[in-house]
């Protein structure tokens, strides 16, 4: 995601217009009870959407969420309808999807273009791959359907694959100018190394496990993949020292997106080397856990997490569902976590004016007073993800899976081909141009708040 400094300027104006109801109560073993605490959740979640009022561009939530996690939060919409059989927001959601895929069908709008990353692209990329596991309705014929958008999110993506510096790896920003190029950080590659698992099981086409065991030698090879007596996930790693440096951070979705990576690759494949990592990445993720209940352990205990970070638990979440379904020698262990996680994250959700606002933190004593898109996007997670095992696992092209796609998306004949090497010089200096403005229009929007 890109690095504005921006002080989260939060308003709540779209927040808090249903009357007060009590905190959300969650009898884990009854589906009603689940019913009726995701679906305030989930009301809750969509309070944040501002696309569908007069001005406001669909698929969009309100300032200061980034774009990157609107496809995040359309993730989480689908898992809302997909293990709890509610389909309020199907409309939107396609809608949303089909609105934000910009004009090369790649998830690179216009819109976003001079700031995006390949993370960025990369959240959206996975909402759309999901859609095609979930075998959910396809778009209308004269628009991509989700198979091919989530090729297209993984061709271009690849085709950054950037060989020059530290012997591969995928920068996190796509271009030069934004903060962040001369780093290449574990989001980013595990999202691709991610999404290749799922292309590869869906489709059968064993070209993205070959990316799938390249993306995954580079991040072992440059240590932010560990295999020591655990299998940890660090930030990533500058290429200003030839990528030696390691930022020691972690982050529940890095886990996340590499271990469901691992699962689905074992799933696909039966090989015992994945089901081997796929082990030893679930039972590393025991250090987000405390007492069996999830927390962002680089800066929930500090309370400094920001927005982007507050939302991370909602994929890990996502990911231990998918894993349990993938792989069945880790489901007692995830259950029993997702279980324990769930029912905390319920106590937690009984805060501000509605009475059923989520905090961050899970084993606080009730509402921990913070709020936010990502409060409700991963206790709606970790909720709906109790179901995981009672819903089919991710369909695939020869079994139930309907969307069509093209092994070519995103880079046919009007492909906007945003790989680095082909921005020239002139480029630059208009993108410096824009990013001054953009500059510019921040400073004069903080004025504005502060006066
Ligand atoms: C977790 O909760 C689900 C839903 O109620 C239930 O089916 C499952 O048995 C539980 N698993 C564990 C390990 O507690
Ligand atoms: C679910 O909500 C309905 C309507 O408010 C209520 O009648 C019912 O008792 C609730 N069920 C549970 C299990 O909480
Ligand atoms: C479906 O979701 C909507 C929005 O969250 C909610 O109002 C409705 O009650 C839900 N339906 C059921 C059966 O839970
Ligand atoms: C781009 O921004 C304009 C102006 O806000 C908006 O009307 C348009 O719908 C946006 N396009 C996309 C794809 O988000
Ligand atoms: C830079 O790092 C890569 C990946 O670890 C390695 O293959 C390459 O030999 C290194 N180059 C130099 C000059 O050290
Ligand atoms: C992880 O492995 C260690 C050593 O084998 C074991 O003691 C621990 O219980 C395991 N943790 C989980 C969550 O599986
Ligand atoms: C773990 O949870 C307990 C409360 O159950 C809390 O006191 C403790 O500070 C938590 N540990 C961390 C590392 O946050
Ligand atoms: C692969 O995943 C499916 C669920 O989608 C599961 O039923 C099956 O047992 C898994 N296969 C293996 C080899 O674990
Ligand atoms: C997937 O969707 C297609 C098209 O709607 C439908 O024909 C097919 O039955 C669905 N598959 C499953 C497993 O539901
Ligand atoms: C397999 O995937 C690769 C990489 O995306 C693509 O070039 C190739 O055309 C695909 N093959 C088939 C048979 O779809």
């Amino acid at each position: 995601m890109v690095s504005f400094k921006l002080s989260s300027a939060f308003l709540w104006t779209t927040l808090y217009v249903t009357s007060k109801v009590t905190a959300v109560e969650l009898d884990i073993d009854s589906f009603e009870s689940l019913e009726n605490a995701t679906s305030l959740i989930a009301y809750g979640l969509m309070d944040y959407y501002t696309g569908d009022q007069y001005g406001k561009t669909v698929g969009m939530f309100s300032d200061p969420y980034y774009w990157w996690e609107a496809g995040g939060a359309w993730g989480c919409i689908l898992d809302y309808w997909y293990y709890m059989d509610n389909d309020t927001y199907n409309d939107q959601f396609m809608a949303a999807m089909l609105h934000q895929t910009g004009d090369n069908n790649d998830y690179i709008p216009l819109n976003q273009s001079t700031t995006e990353g390949n993370d960025d692209q990369a959240f959206w990329g996975i909402a759309a791959m999901t859609a095609a596991e979930r075998n959910f309705t396809n778009p209308p014929e004269d628009k991509p359907q989700w198979l091919y958008l989530a090729q297209a999110v993984f061709n271009t993506m690849a085709l950054r694959w950037d060989a020059a510096t530290c012997g591969g790896g995928l920068r996190w920003q796509i271009f030069v100018w934004n903060s962040g190029y001369d780093y290449k950080n574990s989001v980013s590659n595990g999202a691709l190394f991610h999404m290749a698992a799922r292309l590869a099981r869906y489709t059968g086409n064993s070209s993205y496990t070959d990316w799938a065991e390249k993306v995954f030698e580079w991040m072992s090879d440059v240590n932010v993949i560990t295999d020591n007596d655990y299998m940890f996930v660090y930030d990533g790693v500058s290429i200003d020292d030839n990528c030696t440096t390691v930022t020691k951070y972690q982050w529940t979705y890095n886990q996340g997106l590499i271990l469901a990576g691992c699962a689905y690759l074992y799933n696909f494949t039966g090989q015992d080397i994945w089901h081997h990592r796929t082990l030893k990445l679930l039972n590393s993720s025991s250090v987000f856990f405390n007492n069996s209940i999830l927390y962002e352990a680089a800066c929930q205990p500090a309370g400094t997490c920001n927005n982007d970070q507050r939302s991370f638990k909602a994929y890990f979440s996502r990911f231990l569902g998918a894993t349990a379904q993938l792989v069945p020698e880790t489901r007692s262990t995830i259950m029993h976590w997702i279980n324990s996680s769930a029912i905390a994250a319920a106590q937690s959700c009984s805060g501000g004016t509605d009475g059923h606002t989520c905090g961050t933190n899970w084993f606080a004593d009730g509402w921990d007073g913070m709020y936010g898109l990502g409060e409700q996007m991963a206790a709606l997670e970790i909720m709906v993800n109790t179901r995981a095992l009672h819903k089919h696992g991710p369909y695939t092209a020869n079994d139930g899976g309907s969307s069509q796609g093209n092994g070519a998306a995103g880079t046919e004949a009007h492909a906007t081909n945003l790989s680095p090497l082909h921005i020239t010089a002139g480029s630059r200096a208009a993108a410096g141009i824009i990013t001054a403005v953009i500059g510019i229009s921040i400073v004069a929007c903080a004025l504005w708040l502060v006066f």
